[in-house]
Formats: structure tokens, sequence, C-alpha cells
């Protein structure tokens, strides 16, 4: 880590443009579509990594043309793309799109797909791979699945059939596993990409990099040198036009059982013998199998959760969590969540892990901070230097990519003064920066076959594992102080409460 500014990239093959094949998007006309995944292949187009046999269908239920569609999105760029789009290869991308409508529980739908697959086939040469890309609700999933199996789509002789699916994967273990064993009953595992925007993170891919690509780090990478880490993903805002959905899913299922969980993953895991998929997958999964299974009376001393009030940001007025749009009243859903968890393995045992996050927190804010233990040896005890701090690295996520590594100096001077100093790797400033949605890398992934950042069906379900108890503790529990925090404050009072008991506190964010 250094200050300096150029970085020269290690000598790496450049990547070749994914395969050529047709992109089918279920729910062409919802907020997904436009924000992420039509800016997203965007910069994949511009980047050179799609094919040029490449071809876009976007299904949806309303009635409208092919060319109704490309004037949306084309609209869609302007407003959602990082930058300008460039006239050129916006035209590029939109001439290779086309729509299909109709319901999706209806199985003529899928007769015009098929139809519409194989013109887009002998049109441009998409040699039958297809990805169909499920950025719809849920409760579809099963159903679109099931059509597209009738009506022989996902068959894949000669030719490759890929399903990436949104989530919320399930609401519950039992929900998950039901849906893991509907979708098995049609589809091979590898052919299901479980997508979680949080892997297709940069920072989130370079916990890996950093850990196993660097010699000085791992060695003490363990508890003999850790006290604790924080993991904390901070959002100021509320739950904006989606609090139909948050009512049914609350911070546990929205954000800690799968991005914070993999955030989790990443930084406990073992080296793996290899980069390919399933290996680094196995490896991420028997973290989440050695989380230490919470009693029921352990949730009670581990786990807060909060909701959270009327308040101000930036001089304004913003409404509580139930005054949202969509939500109930007397609302019980938390908007706030933080945890302890344990990782019963020999690297990690009795080293607490910290999770935290929550709406309308003061920042946006996402990062795993790894608390390093206190040297071993007061050396300076009587000198002015009373509390030696200890050594903090701080992976940062968002919105500031990068690392600091926290330690002590000695203050210029004829005493022995210490002062805290850091030195700091910010992304921006050794790479530049590079427009990205986070979805350019697991798009070109699925492309590519390559679900490494992708999740398993025992990684979906050793995570409701984890929060199981929970959910039956909090679902059992009417919590008695919601709303419990004020928005832009850092939750209840209860979550400072989570680490005090343990003689720790929070990282000031
Ligand atoms: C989504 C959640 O998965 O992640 C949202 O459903 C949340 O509630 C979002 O706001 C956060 O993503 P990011 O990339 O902004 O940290």
């Amino acid at each position: 880590m250094t200050g300096e500014k150029s970085t020269e990239p290690l000598e790496a093959p450049p990547l070749q443009p994914a395969p050529p094949c047709t992109l089918v998007i279920f729910g062409a006309t919802g907020d997904l579509t436009k924000r992420k995944l039509f800016p997203a292949l965007y910069n994949l187009a511009s980047a050179s990594l799609l094919p040029a046999e490449l071809a876009v269908v976007g299904v949806g239920r309303y009635e409208m043309s092919s060319e109704a569609l490309r004037e949306r999105l084309k609209a869609d760029l302007e407003s959602f793309a990082t930058g300008t789009p460039d006239a050129a290869r916006s035209a590029w991308l939109l001439e290779r799109l086309s729509y299909v409508g109709g319901e999706i529980g209806d199985g003529a739908t899928y007769v015009r797909l098929r139809e519409a697959l194989d013109r887009v086939e002998a049109e441009r040469g998409t040699r039958g791979n297809v990805l169909f890309y499920l950025a719809i609700p849920p409760d579809l999933f099963d159903d679109t699945i099931h059509h597209l199996a009738a009506a022989g789509l996902i068959e894949e002789t000669g030719r490759w059939r890929r399903v990436v699916i949104e989530k919320p994967f399930g609401h519950d273990l039992d929900s998950a596993r039901e849906l893991n064993r509907q979708i098995l009953e049609v589809l091979r595992e590898q052919q299901i990409y479980r997508i979680d925007h949080y892997l297709g993170k940069e920072t989130v891919q370079n916990i890996m990099a950093f850990r196993f690509a660097n010699g000085i780090f791992e060695p003490i990478w363990n508890r003999r040198y850790i006290d604790h880490v924080q993991i904390t993903v901070a959002e100021t805002v509320g739950v904006e036009q989606r609090g139909d959905y948050y009512e049914k899913s609350g911070a546990l299922r929205d954000m800690v059982q799968n991005h914070m969980f993999q955030l989790l993953a990443f930084t406990a895991m073992e080296p793996p013998i290899s980069f390919a998929a399933d290996v680094v997958r196995d490896e991420r999964v028997k973290v989440l199998y050695a989380v230490r299974p919470l009693s029921h009376e352990d949730v009670l001393h581990q786990t807060v959760r909060g909701q959270y009030g009327p308040g101000l940001i930036d001089g304004h007025e913003v409404p509580g969590y139930r005054a949202e749009k969509n939500v109930a009243p007397a609302s019980a859903v938390e908007t706030f969540a933080a945890l302890k968890l344990y990782v019963d393995n020999w690297r990690w045992a009795d080293v607490p892990f910290y999770l935290r996050t929550g709406k309308r927190l003061p920042r946006r804010v996402t990062e795993i901070a790894i608390q390093f233990k206190r040297a071993p040896f007061q050396l300076f005890r009587g000198t002015a230097v009373e509390h030696l701090s200890s050594n903090l690295l701080v992976l940062h996520i968002q919105p500031d990519e990068g690392i600091t590594l926290h330690f002590q100096a000695k203050v210029p001077g004829p005493d022995m003064h210490l002062g805290k100093v850091k030195m700091s790797f910010a992304y921006a400033d050794a790479f530049g920066q590079r427009p990205s949605t986070g979805y350019e890398t697991l798009l070109y992934d699925a492309m590519t076959g390559d679900s490494t950042l992708f999740h398993r069906s025992d990684m979906v379900e050793a995570g409701w594992s984890v929060v199981a108890p929970i959910l039956d503790v909090w679902q059992a529990l009417t919590p008695r102080d919601f709303p419990s925090y004020a928005a832009s404050t850092w939750g209840p009072a209860a979550a400072d409460e989570l680490l005090q008991k343990d003689g720790r506190r929070w990282r000031t964010l």
C-alpha cells in the first residue's frame, strides 16, 4: 500500500468477449432492467465484452412493439448510464433488442418466446445459447422456470441454457428449500445463477485478492491476532417506493442473510486450492456452516433490531418507516439489524463478528473492519502513551473503495509520544474510476459460465439456517420500542450496548 498514483496492472491476457448468445430479460419494463441491467450491458458493450452475435429479448406483460421498448430503454439509458452514453454504442445495443409481450403464467407467451429465439438465432448467429434473466417478483420464479422447461427452452444439447435468479431466494429456510427443490426438478444446479449484486462489487472480489495474493496478511488473519471483526452496511435511504416488498422482508432478510453473509464468508473463508467456481464456493459455504447456531436465548442477547422513526436529513423532515407508502401504521418490521456471531472453527474460535445494517442511518457506507489485538507487551507503559490503541484494517467496500491500515507512530519531538496514523489505498487513485453498476461482472460471468460469484443452493440454505432462530424469536416477540431510532442516527441504543457489554464499541463512521 503506497500513496503512489499510478499502478501497473499485472500482466493478464485481455478478457475475451462473451460467447454468442441471447439474453432474455423477464421483467424488461421493470425497474431493475432500466436502472441496472441495461446500463450494465451498455458498459459491457463499451468494454468490448459482448459478443458481436448478441441478441437481447425483453419479455413483459404489456403489449408493446420492439420499437417502443427500444425508445424506452434508450431514454432510460440517458438517465441511468454513468456519464453520457455514446450514441453509436447505444445504437449497437438497441438494434439487438426485441420484445415479446405476454403473461408469465400463460403457455402462449413461451411459444412466442421460442419463435423469437429461433428468429434471433437465424438473424444474429447466437448459436442457440440463451441466458434467461428473471428480473421478476420471487413468487413467479418457479412458474416461469417450469414454463420454460415445458416449452423445451432449457434443454442444452449442443448449446447452453442458463437462468439467472434475482433475490430474494425464499423468505425462510423452508421456502428456500422448497424453491430449490422445485427448480432443480427441471434445471441442473450448473444452469442456475442465483445472483447477489454485492458479489459484483469490485471491492468484495478484492477481499480474495487482498488476502490470497499477498503473503503478509494471511499469517495474521486468525484468532491469534484478530480481536474482532465489524461489518457495517449503512444506508441513508429509507424504503422509498418498496414498502410493499419490505413489509414482507425487513433488514434481516433483505440484507443480512444474503449480502452481509457473503461479506462474512469472503472475510472468514480458508484459502481455496484453486479459483474454480465450486472450490471457492465450497470454502464460502463452509464459513456459513461454521457459524455457531443461535439458541432462542442467544437471540435475545446477541441480536438487536430497530425501526426508524421520523427525523431530519440535510435539514429536511423525513417520515418514519410506519408513515411510508404501503407500510402498516403499526408495522413491526425491522429496518435495522445488528448481530454478534461466532465462526466455530480453528481459525476463528471465540472471535466475535459483529454485523450491523440499517436504513436511514447518517452515512452510506459499507465496510469490513478487522480489529487486531493490542501489542502483547506494553513497552510504553509509564510514558505519555498510556492507552495504546490496536491496529485496525478497514476494507472499504463503498462508496470510497479502498483499504486503510491504522497504526501508531512516534510524534516528532524529544519525548515518546505516539500518534494514530494510517496508510491508505484508494481504488480511484490507483486504477482510476470505471463506470460500474455492479452487474457487469455478474452478467459477463453468467454469459461465460463462471458461477464463482453466484450463490449455490447449499449456500442459500446455510444462510437461512443461521437466521432461522432470529426470525422465530423476532416473529414471536412483538417489539415494544418501535420506532426505536430517529432517522439519521446510528440505530437503537441497544446496538451500542451489544458491543459495550463486551467492552467494545462500533467504529464511528
Ligand atoms: C438490495 C436491497 O439488495 O440492496 C435494498 O434489497 C438495498 O434494500 C440495496 O438498498 C443496497 O445495495 P447497494 O448496492 O446500494 O449497497
